[in-house]
């Protein structure tokens, strides 16, 4: 059955890796991300965002992640599973998730002024912890692709701010800002700096106050949003191909890596997954343009996409052989 973050969590924190976060919005993606963390025997979560929700239908989604513990057995291995909401933007949409089986849920106020996220959050988690059910909380804002750079810096998670947040709301973990952002622009080329190859590359993220945050809450977790690195050879491959993407640029995996290595315990992942059945699809339309049976391009793209969460859970996360 599915389980919630709680030792998974304990755990990771204890071992200095982050479980992997993906986001599903179709059985292929959710295949490719348990053959992966099967075959690498890694823990994993399971996103389902509103996007996914009004996409697939939340039945359907609960359905197959219920399914997939029963999967990973089959490939042999059984491994935690959480089903978590992500993103939720509402008490509702929380509770919603809580009845129909989640095992998780992030309740996002970060928008909302801070004693409104306090509130809200811990309605949240009142709700959620009466039916074992785990919560994540936001302090701070994670920068748009519109954000200058001086707002995105004012947006950054306040350490000052994190005990207070976590003790009044109960949350079990806590998304931060400290330089991720969602989508495969996640900075401006002002804010880069370009490589030889012309290749962009980032600013780095706020080591600085993941410490300060560390230090105010010592074994807390915390949770990194926006941690897609937009690998260059999808960039290349969907451009290849006929797509046309601009300025995308990505977090490194090498800062990753660090910060799984810290009070980071779960590291949330959907655009590179995106990237890479985009650039696979689009190869194979474009070599075999007879082609119109789906499972022709869905199947090598979850291919790719299984290459790809398994090189996550072993070189970036660490979550490898950890289940
Ligand atoms: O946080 C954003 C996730 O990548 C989900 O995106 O709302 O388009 O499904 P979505
Ligand atoms: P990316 O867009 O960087 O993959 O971030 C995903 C995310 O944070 C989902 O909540
Ligand atoms: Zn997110």
């Amino acid at each position: 059955g599915l389980v919630n973050t709680r030792d998974m969590f304990a755990k990771a924190v204890k071992g200095g890796y982050a479980i992997p976060a993906y986001n599903f919005n179709n059985m292929e993606q959710l295949q490719a991300i348990i053959q992966a963390c099967v075959a690498t025997k890694s823990p994993v979560i399971l996103q389902v965002s509103k996007g996914a929700r009004d996409y697939a239908n939340i039945n359907l989604l609960r359905n197959m992640a219920r399914g997939a513990g029963e999967y990973a057995k089959e490939l042999g291995c059984e491994i935690p599973i959480v089903l978590h909401l992500d993103h939720g933007d509402s008490f509702e949409t929380c509770k919603e998730c809580i009845d129909n089986g989640f095992s998780s849920v992030m309740i996002d106020g970060s928008h909302f002024p801070y004693e409104e996220n306090v509130a809200l959050t811990k309605k949240v988690v009142e709700y959620a912890h009466a039916h074992d059910v785990t919560v994540e909380g936001e302090l701070g804002v994670l920068a748009g692709i519109e954000d200058e750079v001086s707002s995105a810096v004012s947006h950054y998670t306040k350490p000052e701010e994190v005990v207070d947040f976590v003790s009044r709301t109960g949350v079990d973990s806590l998304a931060i800002s400290i330089g991720t952002s969602h989508g495969a622009n996640k900075f401006v080329p002002s804010q880069c700096t370009r490589n030889v190859d012309g290749v962009l590359i980032p600013p780095p993220l706020r080591f600085d106050i993941l410490e300060d945050i560390e230090k105010q809450l010592p074994g807390f977790p915390i949770v990194l949003h926006g941690s897609s690195s937009v690998p260059v050879e999808y960039v290349n491959m969907i451009l290849q191909f006929g797509g046309k993407l601009k300025d995308s640029v990505g977090i490194p995996e090498e800062q990753l890596r660090k910060a799984a290595k810290s009070a980071v315990c779960k590291i949330n992942i959907d655009s590179d997954g995106r990237l890479a059945m985009t650039a696979v699809i689009r190869k194979v339309l474009a070599e075999k343009p007879g082609e119109f049976d789906p499972r022709k391009y869905l199947g090598p793209a979850r291919e790719e996409l299984k290459k790809m969460y398994m090189h996550k859970n072993i070189n970036v996360l660490g979550s490898a052989n950890q289940a």
